[in-house]
C-alpha cells in the first residue's frame, strides 16, 4: 500500500513532513555529501542576522545526560553573504527551504524580511526565541504575547511568503503565545527552540559554557517539548512544526499523534547525519502497517478518554 506523506505548511508544500533543525544543519552544504538532501521535506537553515556575527565566546558546547547545552550566539555570515552566496545554493535544490531570521528589534525583522520577499524565498521561520543572544530587550520576543503579536503584525504586512514564528519553551503558558502569533498572521509556528540550562564544572567553579547559560536540547526535552506542542495544538488552527529531542520514529509520530503537522530533527543530525531520512522511512513503514493512506490522518488523533 502506497501513503501520502506530502503536507502543507502555509503555502509551503512538502513532500514529507521531516525537516531539519536550524542550526544543526548548516545550510544543507556541508551535509550533502552525507545525507540525500532531496529526501528530506525542508531544510530550515541556520538563523542569519542583518550583520554578520562572531558568535559568543567559548565553550560553546557542553555535553548533558541525554542532551546538550549549546551557546553559539547566531554566529553567521550576515544577510548579505547569505543572499549572494548561500541563498543561490539553496534555490538549486529540489528540497525547500526556510529562511531562520532574527534581529535585536523589531526593526531588524523588518529590514530582514523585506529584503528576503525581494529575493522571493519561499518561506521564513522568525526566531524569535533565540536564548543565547543579548538583546535591546531583557528578555525574548517570544516570552511576551503582546511583544510577538506586535512584531509578527509589523512582519506580516512586509511579505506574502510563508511566516512561520519559531517559540520558545522557556515561557509560562505556550498557548498563549503562540494565539499571538497565530493573531497576529503567523501560517505555523515552529516548537520548540531550547530550554535555557547551565552546567558548572566542579574543579574550577565556573560555568562550562563562555556565555554561562545556554539552550538545552536532545532528548532529554522531548517530553518537555511534546506537552507543549499538545498544549498549543488545542488551542492553533495553523500547523506546528514540532522539534525537540526528536531521535526516532516514534518519537516524530508521538508528535504528530500529538497535533503537529510536521516534524524537524535537531540534535541528532550530530549523532546520526541520516537521522531525519531514516525518522521519515520509519513514519512511513508505520503507517503502512497500520494502513493509514495518510499522514494528515495520524494528525492530532491522541486518544484522551
Ligand atoms: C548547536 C545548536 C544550534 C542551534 N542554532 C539555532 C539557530 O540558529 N536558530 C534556531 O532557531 N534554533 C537553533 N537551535 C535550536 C534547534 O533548531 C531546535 O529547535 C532545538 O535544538 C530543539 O530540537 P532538538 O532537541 O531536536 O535539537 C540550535 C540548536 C543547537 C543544538
Amino acid at each position: 500500500m502506497g501513503v501520502d506523506l506530502a503536507v502543507k505548511i502555509g503555502k509551503l508544500k512538502l513532500k514529507n513532513p521531516v525537516m531539519v533543525s536550524s542550526g544543526t544543519f548548516g545550510c544543507g552544504q556541508q551535509y550533502e555529501e552525507l545525507v540525500d538532501l532531496k529526501e528530506l521535506g525542508a531544510i530550515v537553515t541556520k538563523t542569519i542576522t542583518l550583520q554578520k556575527r562572531e558568535g559568543n565566546k567559548p565553550p560553546r558546547i557542553a555535553e548533558t545526560y541525554a542532551g546538550m547545552l549549546n551557546a553559539i550566539g547566531l554566529e553567521n555570515e550576515g544577510l548579505n553573504y547569505f543572499c549572494e552566496t548561500t541563498l543561490k545554493y539553496l534555490n538549486s535544490l529540489k528540497t525547500p527551504s526556510i529562511i531562520s531570521v532574527a534581529g535585536k528589534d523589531e526593526n531588524d525583522y523588518c529590514k530582514l524580511v523585506k529584503e528576503l520577499d525581494k529575493l522571493k524565498v519561499k518561506a521564513v521561520e522568525l526566531n524569535i526565541s533565540c536564548p543565547n543572544v543579548k538583546s535591546k530587550k531583557k528578555y525574548m520576543f517570544s516570552q511576551d504575547a503582546q511583544a510577538t503579536y506586535k512584531l509578527v503584525s509589523r512582519v506580516r504586512k512586509l511579505t506574502k511568503t510563508t511566516l512561520i514564528v519559531k517559540l520558545s519553551p522557556n515561557v509560562t503558558d505556550i498557548k498563549e503565545i503562540a494565539k499571538a502569533a497565530e493573531d497576529a498572521g503567523a501560517e505555523a509556528v515552529s516548537l520548540v527552540n531550547t530550554f535555557l540550562g547551565i552546567a558548572i564544572d566542579v574543579n574550577s567553579r565556573k560555568p562550562k559554557l563562555g556565555n554561562i547559560t545556554g539552550g538545552l536540547s536532545g532528548p532529554a526535552i522531548k517530553p518537555l517539548a511534546l506537552r507543549m506542542v499538545y498544549e498549543a495544538a488545542s488551542v492553533l488552527k495553523i500547523p506546528i512544526i514540532g522539534q525537540g529531542g526528536i531521535m526516532s520514529p516514534e518519537d516524530g509520530l508521538e508528535f504528530i499523534i500529538a497535533g503537529a503537522t510536521a516534524i524537524s530533527i535537531g540534535t541528532a543530525n550530530f549523532i546520526e547525519p541520516q537521522s531525519a531520512i531514516l525518522i521519515k522511512n520509519g513514519i512511513e513503514k508505520y503507517l503502512v502497517k497500520n494502513k493509514i493512506k495518510n499522514i494528515k490522518l495520524l494528525r492530532g488523533t491522541i486518544k484522551i478518554s
